[in-house]
């Protein structure tokens, strides 16, 4: 699929500040820092459409992006991370859940993991919920460039692995890059096969 038009849609914390124009959404969410918001702008190919940061908790609201004015990718914080104070987590995680109970229109969550690390605890708490909501999922491993392909291939399986213990069957997985656009392709792809079977 080509992207020929991305556009920021909006900014909300409630589901009744979102968008009013209601379309098919796909949305991004992991740990703080995984590289949610530099994946928007790779698969858009748009550079600074999200905003990113070295920093964790970059992103506070949920965003979202119109593509070729007919559906939505929504950048969404990220949980997590460990040394926000209590009452900004708390603000973060009401953000999330909002979105996630409120998703209508949500075709599909892309869950990102970082390929650097093994998968966390709170990875796995947080696809678990999505089983009990019945949230359909896709994992996309992000930071691939920097790891060499056998390690990569190892640390997926590993990590699948971990994933089929609370899993019967894993969903698509993708392996990407930001830096230097790997996988881009196929994400698109995916996107476009499911928007075409809606
Ligand atoms: P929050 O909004 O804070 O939850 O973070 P996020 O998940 O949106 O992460 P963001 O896209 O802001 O990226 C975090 C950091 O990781 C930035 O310094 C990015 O440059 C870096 N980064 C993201 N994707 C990649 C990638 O594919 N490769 C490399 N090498 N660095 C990346
Ligand atoms: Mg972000």
């Amino acid at each position: 699929m080509e992207v020929t038009q991305a556009v920021f849609a909006g900014s909300s914390t409630r589901v009744e500040q979102r968008p009013k124009r209601k379309l098919p959404e796909f949305a991004f969410i992991g740990r703080s820092n995984v590289g949610k918001s530099s994946l928007i702008n790779m698969l858009t190919g748009v550079k600074g459409l999200a905003k990113t940061s070295s920093t964790p908790g970059k992103t506070r609201l949920v965003n979202h992006f119109l593509i070729n004015e007919s559906w939505y990718l929504v950048d969404l914080p990220g949980y997590g991370y460990a040394k926000l104070s209590n009452t900004s987590r708390k603000e973060l995680e009401d953000t999330i859940n909002d979105y996630l109970d409120n998703s209508d229109e949500l075709v599909l969550l892309f869950v990102l993991i970082d390929s650097r690390h093994d998968i966390q605890q709170n990875d796995l708490d947080f696809i678990a919920t999505l089983g009990e909501d019945g949230i359909p999922f896709s994992i996309i491993y992000t930071k691939c460039d920097k790891r060499g392909p056998n390690v990569l291939k190892e640390q997926m399986e590993r990590n699948a692995a971990k994933l089929l213990e609370q899993w019967e069957e894993l969903p698509p997985v993708f392996a990407t890059s930001s830096q230097n656009f790997s996988g881009r392709e196929e994400v698109l792809n995916y996107i476009e096969s499911i928007l075409k079977s809606l």
